[in-house]
C-alpha cells in the first residue's frame, strides 16, 4: 500500500473585474508529463522521449510563460536524478524575467540528486515542495517568478524506496490572471524590444517590466588601450541566453564596445540573430559546414561534432582578421565563457608580449590549475607549455602560420589538441593569470558533462575587480622568466617537501605554509601523466593530462602554501632533487586511473573554501547515489 500526503493544492480563481485568466492543467507522473493551457496542450513528455530542444524527457520540466499572452517562451529539463545536473538550474532561474509564469513539474524522478542547495534556490524561488520532494514523488508548480506562488501541489511518498514503487499522480489545476499588457514598459511603445521580449525568456533584468537594462550600455574607456584595434571574437552555436551573459560580460567593463566584438554562429537561430541585433553586435552565420546526415556510417559523434567545431574556428578567424585588417591579434571567447570586469584589461597588459616575444604563441586567460582553493594571486601570470584555450589571444602571425593545415575533416581531431602538437606549438608557450579571467558556466558543452564540470570546471572562479595590476609583466620574456624562476628554486625561502605520506591524506601538504614548498614526483616525459594524475587529483588539480606545466613545473597554491611541483626526471629541473627524497607513488593500472575519476567528483568537497565559496552556492553538492532503477 503507498501512503501519500497531499500538501498543498492551491486555487486561485477571479481577481481583477475584466482581467484576463489562464486556465492550467498539469500533470506529474511516472511516465507522463502534461501541460495545458486553456484547453491547448503545450507539453506531453512521455518517459524515453527527446524533446524538441534535444534535451530527454526525465527529470524536473520548467517551463516559462509571457505573463500578458500565456504563450510559452522557454521550455527546459533538468535531469536532477543525475549527479551534478541541478548545476544548471541555477543559471537558468536566476535568468528569468521578473513577472514571468513559471510551471514546474516532475517526470519519473527528479529527486536523487536533488541538492540541498538546488532545493534551497527553488524554495526561494516558490516551489516550496522541491524542499521536501523524495525519490520517486511527484510535485506541480506554478507560480509568478519574483511574486506570488498560485499553486504547489506534491505527493510525498517516504516508502518508495523501500517498497520499490512510485508515488501517485499530480493532478493540478487553477485558473491564473494574466498581467494587464501596460504593465510593463517594453510593451507599451512599439521598440525592438517588444518582440524579443514578449517571445523569448532568459534575459534576466534585459526582459524586466518596469526597469529593463538600457539597449546602450554605456562606453567605458580603457584607459591608454594598446588593444583598441584589436577584436573580440564570440563563437556561438544555439545557446543565446549564455551568449547573452557572455557579451554583457563584455560591454559592462572598460573598453568592451559594440564595435570590438564580432560574432559566428553555426546555423540560423533567430533568436540569436534577434538578440545580436538589439544589442547591435556585427555577426555572422556560417551554414554548418559538414553535414552528419552524410556521414551516416559514422558512429563515434564526438568525432563528428570536433571536425565541425574546428571548421568553425578556422572560418571564424579568417573572417575576423579579414574585417579587421589592422588588427595584430584577435582575442576568443565561446559563448558559455563569462568575462571577469578585467579581462580587457588583462589582455591589454600582456598584449605586448605576444607581439614581442617570438616564444610565445598565446596569452590566454584560463588556468588549469586554478582551482578556488589552489589560485589566490591575482596579479599572477605564469607561463606554461600547453597551448590553452578558454579566452585566448592569436596574432594574426601565427594564424597565418598554421591556417593551411588546420584540421577541417571529420577523423583531424580537436582544433586545440591539434594546435598543441609539437609542430605546432614548435616549443613555444602561453601566458596565463595564476586566478582565471572567465569563468566557464556551461554544463554541458561538446565534451563535458556534469561530473567533469563539477571536478574541473565549475570551481574555478574568476577576479571581480576591472582594475587589477599585474605583477612584473616584463618578467615573463623568455629570459627574464628563466631568471626568474631558477632565482626562485634556488632561493633560501624553499623547503623540499619529503613524506611518505599518499597525496590524498589530508595532511600531506600544510595550508598556512610561509615558505615554498617543492614537491619532485616521476615524470619521465612531457606526456608521462603517471605521477602527475594521482598527486593532482588528490590535490583538486586538473589531472587527465599533464597541461599547465612550464618545462615539468607545475605552479600552483595550496590555499595559502605556494607550491611548485617537478616532474623528475624529465623536467629541467630535475638537477634540485636530493638524492633521497620520497615521491608521491605513480599510478599503474586502469583500475587506479579508474578511482581518481570517482575521487576527482568529491573534491569540491573536500576542499572546502568557505570565503568563495560565498559566490558560488550552487556548487555545493551534498546528494551523490550511483544508480538507481527508474521504469
Ligand atoms: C537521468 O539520469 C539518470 C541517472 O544518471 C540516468 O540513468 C538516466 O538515463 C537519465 N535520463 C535521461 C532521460 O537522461
Ligand atoms: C560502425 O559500427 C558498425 C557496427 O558496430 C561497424 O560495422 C562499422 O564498421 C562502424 N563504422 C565506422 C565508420 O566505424
Ligand atoms: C594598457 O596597456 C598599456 C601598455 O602596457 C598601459 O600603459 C596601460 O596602463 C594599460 N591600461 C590598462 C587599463 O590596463
Ligand atoms: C590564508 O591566509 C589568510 C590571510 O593571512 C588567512 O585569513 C586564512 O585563514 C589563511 N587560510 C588558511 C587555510 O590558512
Ligand atoms: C596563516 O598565516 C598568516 C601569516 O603568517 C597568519 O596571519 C594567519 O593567521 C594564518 N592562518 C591560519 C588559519 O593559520
Ligand atoms: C627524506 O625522508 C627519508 C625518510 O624519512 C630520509 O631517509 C631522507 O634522508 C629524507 N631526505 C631528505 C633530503 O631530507
Amino acid at each position: 500500500m503507498t501512503v501519500f500526503t497531499l500538501i498543498l493544492a492551491l486555487m486561485i480563481v477571479g481577481l481583477a473585474e475584466g482581467g484576463r485568466h489562464l486556465d492550467v492543467e498539469v500533470m506529474s507522473s511516472r511516465r507522463n508529463l502534461r501541460v495545458t493551457l486553456n484547453s491547448v496542450q503545450v507539453l506531453d513528455a512521455r518517459i524515453g522521449t527527446l524533446l524538441n530542444d534535444g534535451t530527454q524527457a526525465m527529470g524536473l520540466h520548467l517551463l516559462t510563460l509571457n505573463q500578458h499572452s500565456g504563450a510559452v517562451i522557454m521550455k527546459k529539463t533538468f535531469n536532477t536524478t543525475e549527479f551534478a545536473a541541478g548545476l544548471a538550474l541555477y543559471p537558468v532561474l536566476t535568468s528569468i524575467a521578473a513577472g514571468r509564469i513559471a510551471i514546474f513539474a516532475v517526470l519519473a524522478e527528479a529527486s536523487l540528486n536533488l541538492a540541498r542547495v538546488t532545493r534551497q534556490l527553488l524554495a526561494g524561488f516558490g516551489v516550496h515542495s522541491a524542499s521536501v520532494l523524495r525519490v520517486r514523488n511527484y510535485l506541480a508548480c506554478v507560480l509568478t517568478v519574483g511574486g506570488v506562488t498560485h499553486g504547489d501541489a506534491a505527493v510525498l511518498d517516504a516508502d518508495t524506496i523501500s517498497l520499490n514503487t512510485f508515488a501517485s499522480p499530480v493532478i493540478f489545476h487553477a485558473v491564473i490572471p494574466l498581467s494587464d499588457p501596460d504593465s510593463c514598459s517594453w510593451m507599451k511603445d512599439n521598440n525592438k524590444r517588444k518582440k524579443f521580449c514578449s517571445q523569448y525568456d532568459g534575459y534576466g533584468d534585459f526582459c524586466d517590466c518596469e526597469n529593463p537594462l538600457p539597449l546602450d550600455f554605456p562606453k567605458q574607456k580603457l584607459a591608454n588601450s594598446v588593444i583598441e584595434n584589436i577584436p573580440v571574437l564570440i563563437i556561438a552555436g544555439n545557446r543565446p541566453t549564455e551568449l547573452y551573459r557572455s557579451i554583457r560580460s563584455l560591454l559592462e567593463q572598460p573598453g568592451g564596445a559594440p564595435e570590438k566584438i564580432l560574432v559566428t554562429v553555426e546555423g540560423d537561430y533567430p533568436e540569436v540573430f534577434q538578440l545580436l541585433n538589439l544589442l547591435q553586435i556585427r555577426y555572422q552565420s556560417f551554414r554548418p559546414a559538414l553535414d552528419y546526415s552524410t556521414l551516416l556510417d559514422l558512429n563515434d559523434t564526438r568525432v563528428f561534432y570536433a571536425a565541425r567545431i574546428s571548421r568553425h574556428y578556422h572560418d571564424a578567424l579568417q573572417l575576423a582578421f579579414r574585417l579587421h585588417p589592422n588588427a595584430p591579434a584577435v582575442i576568443l571567447l565561446e559563448e558559455d565563457l563569462i568575462a571577469s570586469p578585467d579581462f580587457l584589461s588583462f589582455f591589454n597588459q600582456t598584449a605586448f608580449l605576444l607581439a614581442s616575444d617570438p616564444s610565445l604563441y598565446c596569452i590566454s586567460a584560463w588556468n588549469d590549475l586554478g582551482a578556488l582553493h589552489t589560485s589566490r594571486d591575482t596579479g599572477l601570470l605564469m607561463r606554461v607549455e600547453t597551448m590553452v584555450g578558454n579566452g585566448w589571444m592569436l596574432t594574426r602571425r601565427i594564424f597565418q602560420e598554421v591556417e593551411g593545415t588546420w584540421p577541417m575533416n571529420v577523423g583531424e581531431g580537436d582544433w586545440d589538441m591539434w594546435l598543441r602538437i609539437d609542430e605546432n606549438a614548435a616549443q613555444r608557450e602561453c601566458v596565463i593569470p595564476a586566478v582565471s579571467r572567465v569563468f566557464h558556466y556551461g554544463l554541458t558543452g561538446a565534451h563535458v558533462r556534469g561530473p567533469m564540470t563539477i571536478a574541473h570546471f565549475a570551481g574555478h572562479l574568476t577576479t571581480s575587480q576591472p582594475n587589477i595590476w599585474l605583477k612584473d609583466t616584463h618578467k615573463l620574456v623568455q629570459t627574464e622568466y628563466e631568471k626568474s624562476i631558477y632565482e626562485l628554486l634556488e632561493s633560501p625561502n624553499i623547503v623540499f617537501h619529503n613524506t611518505s605520506l599518499s597525496p590524498c591524506n589530508k595532511n600531506y601538504l600544510p595550508k598556512n605554509f610561509t615558505e615554498t614548498l617543492v614537491i619532485f614526483f616521476e615524470m619521465t616525459q612531457g606526456l608521462d601523466k603517471a605521477g602527475w594524475a594521482l598527486l593532482a587529483a588528490c590535490l583538486g588539480l586538473w589531472h587527465l593530462d599533464t597541461r599547465g606545466h612550464h618545462r615539468g613545473l607545475f605552479r600552483f597554491n595550496y590555499y595559502n602554501t605556494t607550491v611548485l611541483a617537478i616532474g623528475y626526471p624529465f623536467s629541467d629541473y630535475s638537477y634540485l632533487k636530493p638524492p633521497k627524497i620520497c615521491m608521491p607513488k605513480k599510478i599503474e593500472t586502469t583500475t587506479e586511473l579508474q578511482l581518481l575519476d570517482t575521487l576527482v567528483v568529491e573534491n569540491r568537497r573536500r576542499h572546502r573554501v568557505a570565503d568563495l565559496e560565498e559566490f558560488l552556492p550552487s556548487l555545493m553538492l551534498d546528494v551523490r547515489i550511483p544508480s538507481f532503477a527508474y521504469s
